[in-house]
């Protein structure tokens, strides 16, 4: 798919797709996926975000529930076009197509497809006229669910965490993203890499001049910095940008968001209009408003607590007596006990009952 309108913005062209790709687990795909979605959604856009990874973990970091009835699998399977496999979020002009187990299946089931490698471009012809822009989260493997997102993309962008090994799976990465374009997806424009959990160190300073010295241009000119918010906005299930649009995190993706506007979609350099980001503050801080906790107007959803764990019986000095006390109520270690006894036995038997036969068949006649 391509951009036609040279922005984002509405006017019925075809929607442009970002995908959030990396065969890396744990460095920030999903976040920066949800905070994009929400931060363009948040400056006007109309925007859908797909989560194509089993774990699902965009579909819950926008406050809705996995599986999902409908969502990614249904769209993969072309059982329902985007519209249908859309769900409404808590969150105006954004609307999520859910992620859920059964997307460990599309695997196996769009592999033995004829061209499965264009299964979700296809599918994703189906998007309503009036989205601008569509986020995909990638799962962390480059197996045929991220090839097929990498096939339907616009730009794609690459989290890293700059660390001793960031480098090496960047270029395979990268590397990857290139094969797919060069053989299925010419209409590719932008590949860019996003600095994410950053931190104020010498070491990761110099990490990171390896990567800006291997990649150069297309390193994007924000980094997210490490920041616990990050994980209070996952525990609540309440995108980061929504929890606290102030936070530096936030204001990263929020960076993130005007840019893939202004440098990554469309063409040519585009500046928003004044005022844009005051204006998507003030719509985030709005969206924190309409999730009430039922008595208690504009609170916010608890953080999850574990279940309670009942503690296990612990060894004590009468231990060995406690467990013959309770034997019989542990049939499965009884039921064991007896049953190793007798083949014990029989093995014994059959040893001796074998050799005194041996014995019998080789004595001289
Ligand atoms: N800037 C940040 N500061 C602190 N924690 C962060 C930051 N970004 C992400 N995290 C945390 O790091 C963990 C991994 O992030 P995330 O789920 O976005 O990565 P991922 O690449 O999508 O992972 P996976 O490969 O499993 O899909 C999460 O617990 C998330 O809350
Ligand atoms: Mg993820």
């Amino acid at each position: 798919m391509s951009a036609t309108d040279g922005g984002g913005g509405r006017g019925g062209a075809k929607p442009t797709v970002v995908v959030v790709f990396n065969q890396k687990g744990g460095i920030g795909k999903t976040t920066t996926s949800v905070n994009l979605a929400v931060g363009l959604a948040a400056l006007g856009r109309e925007v859908i975000l797909v989560d194509l990874d089993a774990q699902s973990n965009a579909t819950t970091s926008v406050g809705l529930s996995s599986p999902a009835a409908t969502g990614a699998y249904q769209l993969l399977r072309g059982e329902v076009d985007v519209s249908h496999a859309c769900r409404p979020t808590p969150y105006p002009n954004l609307r999520l197509v859910a992620g859920s187990d059964d997307l460990s299946w599309a695997d196996v089931e769009i592999a033995v497809k004829p061209e499965p490698q264009y299964v979700l471009e296809r599918a994703l012809e189906t998007t309503p006229a009036d989205v601008d822009v569509v986020v995909i989260d990638c799962p962390p493997a480059f197996g045929i669910l991220s090839v097929n997102a990498a096939v339907a993309a616009d730009v794609v962008i690459l989290p890293v965490v700059p660390s001793p090994m960031a480098l090496d799976g960047l270029h395979k990465a990268w590397w990857n993203i290139q094969r797919v374009r060069k053989h299925f997806n010419r209409d590719l424009d932008t590949m860019a890499i996003l600095f994410t959990m950053t931190e104020e160190s010498e070491l990761m300073h110099r990490l990171t001049e390896a990567i800006m010295a291997s990649f150069g241009g297309r390193v994007l000119p924000v980094m997210v910095p490490r920041d616990l918010k990050v994980i209070e906005a996952a525990a609540r299930d309440i995108p980061l940008v929504v929890l606290d649009p102030e936070t530096p995190a936030a204001q990263a993706y929020l960076r993130l968001a005007e840019l893939a506007l202004t440098r990554l979609i469309g063409t040519g350099n585009r500046e928003l209009p004044e005022g844009a980001r005051d204006r998507a503050m003030g719509v985030l801080r709005e969206w924190r408003k309409p999730r009430p906790v039922s008595h208690e107007p504009g609170a916010l959803p608890p953080v999850h607590e574990s279940p309670a764990v009942e503690p296990g019986p612990q060894p004590g000095p009468n231990w060995d007596e406690e467990i013959a006390a309770n034997s019989d109520q542990m049939p499965l270690v009884t039921g064991l006990g007896w049953k190793i006894g007798v083949a014990v036995m029989l093995v014994a038997l059959g040893s001796v009952l074998g050799f005194a036969f041996g014995r019998w068949m080789y004595l001289p006649l």
